[in-house]
């Protein structure tokens, strides 16, 4: 892949425990190989069933040179296909989100049922079989509600993370759950410093007054398990979490941490919600008069689960709260967040939106700040790469989930 030199030469000047080389956050070259390339190689956080709820709801994923439907069949499953006309391949949905009857194509009405199979081509010659000109599927996955897409041909495995995920995510019922509401924020930022801000709490004490109204940060890249943790948070929290985690274990809601295993894919952990807190909200309570989770032994605790590249979810027992990242330029990303509810929770009843999104909306707004001028930093002549605090330690996951996929992707496109 010569046309990626310069990317190879910036992963070659990695260095363990530092920063990336500016030329990887910034530069044209390295949005192009990441979005063409090394983003297409993974398994990337699309959405949730509850934004395809009923048959005929669609979703559009798009990144790059990319674009995808994703549609929930009449069967109730959902699928994904490329949004590519299979006559002369016009773009079939340009609409973000909707729901339609079947998949007609706007150029010469073509037309697809919702499990993509092609039922109406006019004048088409003879010895045309329809059969045979169905829309292309994408490769996707639900795991306990959430939709992940590959665009690879050859997509890595996501079995271990299926049984770690599904079963802990399952008691949250998402197909029994509602968008209440959806986000966009473009960030000025490039998406790896969108996520490696997410995936770190060094920056949180100052900077997150709503969230820690109800999160501790501990757990959020501090206290983990091999930290040295100081001792005025570290000693008396890890005993405080192994009883929680103990009654957890006896409810049945806890195993172990899953943190990163094998292909360093995914993370999966509950949390003590902090100040005695029942849910991630300002005033610590459900924002949500119906619950989505009525399994006994959660209301104290919240469910997090992180996935590399792009996305991070909250799950609590009144609601959900999902964030996926998708890369539009060097320096723009949109983060989408979604609050889901219970289907039959009645908004301005049972749940206010601005009550529900507060902390996030909040949390997010001052996360985009820090991402942009992280960016605006390395923009510099003056940036070089820095080191990494013991409380980033995730942060350096992703950097080396982002490497080692990089490389691999720039060796096998050599050979
Ligand atoms: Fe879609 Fe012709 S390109 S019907
Ligand atoms: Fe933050």
């Amino acid at each position: 892949m010569s046309e990626y030199s310069s990317v190879t030469q910036w992963l070659g000047q990695d260095r363990q425990g530092y920063t990336l080389p500016q030329g990887l956050y910034v530069s044209r070259a390295a949005f192009e190989f990441d979005t063409r390339v090394m983003l297409k190689r993974v398994w990337l956080y699309a959405c949730t069933v509850a934004h395809v709820k009923k048959p005929g709801d669609f979703y559009l994923f798009e990144m790059a040179n990319t674009s995808v439907i994703i549609v929930r069949g009449r069967d109730g499953e959902v699928r994904a296909f490329h949004n590519s006309c299979a006559h002369r391949g016009a773009k079939l949905c340009s609409q973000a989100q909707g729901s339609a009857p079947r998949i007609m194509c706007p150029y010469h009405q073509w037309t697809y049922s919702l499990d993509g199979k092609l039922l109406a081509a006019r004048n088409m010659p003879e010895g045309f079989e329809k059969a045979d000109h169905g829309l292309q599927p994408a490769r996707l996955e639900n795991i306990g509600g959430l939709i992940f897409i590959c665009l690879s041909d050859d997509p890595p495995t996501i079995e271990h993370a299926r049984a770690d995920i599904a079963e802990r995510v399952a008691i949250y019922n998402l197909e029994h759950c509602k968008v209440a509401v959806q986000d966009d924020i473009v960030e000025a930022a490039n998406w790896k410093l969108v996520m490696e801000n997410n995936r770190e709490c060094y920056h949180c004490d100052v900077n997150h007054p709503e969230l820690l109204k109800s999160l501790g940060t501990s757990g959020f890249g501090k206290g983990l398990p091999g930290d040295d943790a100081e001792a005025a948070q570290g000693a008396r929290y890890e005993e405080y979490l192994a009883a929680q985690q103990a009654a957890w274990r006896e409810a049945g809601l806890y195993t172990h941490l899953v943190e990163f295993p094998d292909d360093g894919w995914h993370r999966v952990v509950r949390l003590p919600l902090a100040n005695g807190s029942r849910s991630q909200t300002i005033d610590g309570e459900p924002a949500s008069r119906v619950p989505i989770c009525v399994h006994p032994g959660t209301g104290d605790s919240s469910l997090s689960v992180w996935t590399q590249p792009n996305s991070w979810h909250h799950f609590c027992q009144d609601h959900a709260v999902t964030f996926s990242l998708t890369p539009l330029d060097a320096d723009r990303t949109l983060l989408r967040t979604s609050w889901l509810v219970h289907e039959d929770a009645v908004e301005g009843v049972d749940y206010d939106v601005d009550n529900l999104a507060a902390v996030w909306r909040a949390t997010n707004r001052q996360d985009s700040m820090l991402a942009e001028l992280n960016h605006a930093g390395i923009a510099t002549d003056g940036y070089r790469p820095g080191p990494y605090a013991l409380e980033e330690r995730l942060v350096e996951e992703f950097k080396e989930f982002y490497v080692e996929t990089a490389k691999s992707a720039l060796g096998e496109g050599a050979a």
